[in-house]
């Protein structure tokens, strides 16, 4: 069974929809400001993180670190639902105007979905 990486097509596009999903993001007012103090060269190896770990899957690893990389964003900048719908929705956009398709997509959003109380660092016990 080819992994969700695969079947998009590999690190090419992965390489393709960073770019994309990269200008959603820095366009957009209500997540651009989480972004404020990233490391802009290491930006776009952070997007590749970004797409990588999505597809991969929701892995109790993916989990665990999704927790701890955005702990300090969620208990000191306010990280909610809001930012995760904006999110989200860039994600699925930029799968869109990659004509992936639709049954793809569903799955991706869904592995999304699956990373939502992590990245919100919520229900701990559930996750650990
Ligand atoms: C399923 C959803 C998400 C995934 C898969 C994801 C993935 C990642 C990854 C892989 C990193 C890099 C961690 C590292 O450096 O090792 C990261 C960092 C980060 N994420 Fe997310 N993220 C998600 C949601 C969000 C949301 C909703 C926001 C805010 C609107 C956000 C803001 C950030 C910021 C600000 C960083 C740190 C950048 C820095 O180090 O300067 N993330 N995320």
């Amino acid at each position: 069974m080819a992994t969700l990486l695969e079947q998009i097509g590999g690190e090419a596009a992965v390489d393709a929809a960073v770019d994309i999903f990269y200008k959603k993001i820095i366009a957009d007012d209500v997540v651009q400001p989480f972004f404020a103090n990233t490391d802009m060269d290491s930006q776009s190896r952070k997007q590749k993180l970004f797409l990588t770990t999505v597809l991969n899957g929701t892995s109790k690893g993916a989990l665990s670190y999704m927790r701890r990389v955005h702990k300090g964003l969620v208990h000191d900048q306010g990280l909610t639902d809001v930012h995760f719908d904006a999110v989200a929705h860039h994600l699925q956009g930029t799968l869109e105007e990659l004509e992936v398709p639709t049954d793809l997509i569903g799955q991706i959003m869904e592995s999304v979905g699956g990373m939502r109380d992590a990245v919100l660092d919520r229900d701990e016990a559930a996750a650990a």
